[in-house]
């Protein structure tokens, strides 16, 4: 195996290790996925302002965010199906979060379950919830997050309905997969990723699986999973979830400046511009083409938070440059859990730190406090 140096590595040892319909589920955003590739292409296109001969010793990329400390502005992104990458994804990436000393964020749509997760690590993890038809059991999801000591919840407003996603549809994407020909023949191929699924019991939604009464089996489960997200969900229904709430809200899937300023007007602690990593409208802008409109309207109210196409520290830089208070990682943690588990996670962790801070020195800064657009070429 070649030296591991970049999160591209990383997803290249994912895609040989991870069955194939749980890869694609990473590797895809929706329609013609022109969003999906437009996030990585704008990042790659905005070029920095190289700065010499300034003292950079002594760099630091530590800031906070919602008031908690963090070793740089990144956060893990709530992914769904995260252990369906690796068994016990979930713990295992927050894990390694809590160790690097960056938050991470459990998706509604996980395998291990809040109560998994908060008795396998150590630190409060965030929440993010998914605000489903049943407002009961949404509820009931906010109270398990509270009881299991969640910091932040971050509430996602851009699924009310599905991005189609091609291959999800061509692969028969479901968990755990349904032993079909073309299935077990792939997972013979990855030994690694069935065994240690062999010894996991965390095989299904762990947050929904034995909390939805008549929802016993796969099948039934997936049925009430996909008829439960609300596309009635409006701003009244953010006011009902932050009634509910009486921690640090974060609402994420903000891609409009006007949806940014009543966010900002409702009182959250925090918004993530973020187009869902191109897996809904595909047409959107880019996250980063909006970042700046988004920071200049709202950025003094409330923290900005950034995601959608970030593989390096270069793109956190430029992000955080643009005003991004800090940003999240979607698909590049889900590449190192994917290629080797906990460690992977750490890895990336450990890269993005690394190109982050020499980014930061090579453009003649020492504190991530003070980077801003005057280190881009505008
Ligand atoms: C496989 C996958 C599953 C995701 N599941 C969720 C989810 O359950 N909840 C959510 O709010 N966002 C979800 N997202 C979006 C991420 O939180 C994040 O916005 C996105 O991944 C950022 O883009 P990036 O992957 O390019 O970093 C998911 C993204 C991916 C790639």
């Amino acid at each position: 195996m070649t030296v591991v140096t970049d999160v591209a590595d990383l997803q290249a040892l994912a895609k040989r290790r991870v069955p194939k319909m749980f890869y694609d589920y990473a590797d895809t955003g929706s329609w013609t996925q022109s969003t999906y590739h437009e996030n990585e292409a704008a990042l790659q296109r905005q070029k920095l302002r190289q700065r010499v001969a300034r003292n950079i010793d002594n760099r630091s990329v530590k800031t906070t965010m919602i008031g908690q400390d963090v070793a740089m502005p990144v956060a893990l992104a709530p992914v769904g199906l995260t252990g369906m990458q690796h068994a016990d994804g979930e713990i295992l990436a927050a894990q390694a979060a809590e160790e690097f000393g960056v938050p991470f964020t459990l998706s509604t749509m996980s395998i291990c379950s809040i109560e998994d997760v908060a008795e396998n690590t150590k630190s409060p993890f965030w929440f993010q919830l998914y605000v489903m038809r049943d407002r009961g059991f949404s509820e009931r999801l906010m109270q398990r997050a509270h009881t299991a000591g969640c910091s932040a919840l971050v509430l996602t407003l851009d699924l009310q309905v599905l991005g189609q996603r091609h291959r999800d549809l061509k692969n028969g994407l479901s968990a755990p997969p349904k032993p079909k020909p073309l299935v077990l023949a792939d997972l013979a191929l990855k030994p690694r990723w069935c065994w240690n699924m062999l010894k996991t019991g965390r095989r299904q939604f762990g947050n929904i699986h034995g909390h939805v009464s008549g929802v016993d089996d796969m099948s039934s489960l997936a049925e009430w999973t996909n008829s439960q997200f609300d596309p009635s969900l409006d701003w009244s229904s953010v006011e009902w979830v932050k009634k509910h709430w009486d921690r640090k809200l974060i609402l994420k899937g903000i891609n409009d400046v006007e949806d940014a300023k009543i966010a900002a007007d409702i009182g959250a602690d925090a918004i993530v511009v973020s187009n869902h990593g191109g897996r809904q409208l595909d047409g959107a802008l880019a996250s980063y083409e909006v970042l700046g409109d988004i920071v200049d309207a709202v950025g003094d109210r409330i923290e900005v938070h950034f995601d959608g196409g970030i593989r390096s520290g270069q793109d956190i830089f430029k992000a955080v440059a643009m005003g991004a208070h800090s940003t999240y990682i979607g698909r590049a943690f889900i590449y190192g859990l994917g290629a080797m588990g906990k460690d992977g996670v750490t890895k990336v962790l450990e890269i993005l730190h690394k190109e982050l801070d020499v980014t930061m020195g090579l453009c003649g800064e020492t504190d991530i406090a003070n980077v801003g657009r005057h280190n881009l070429v505008l």
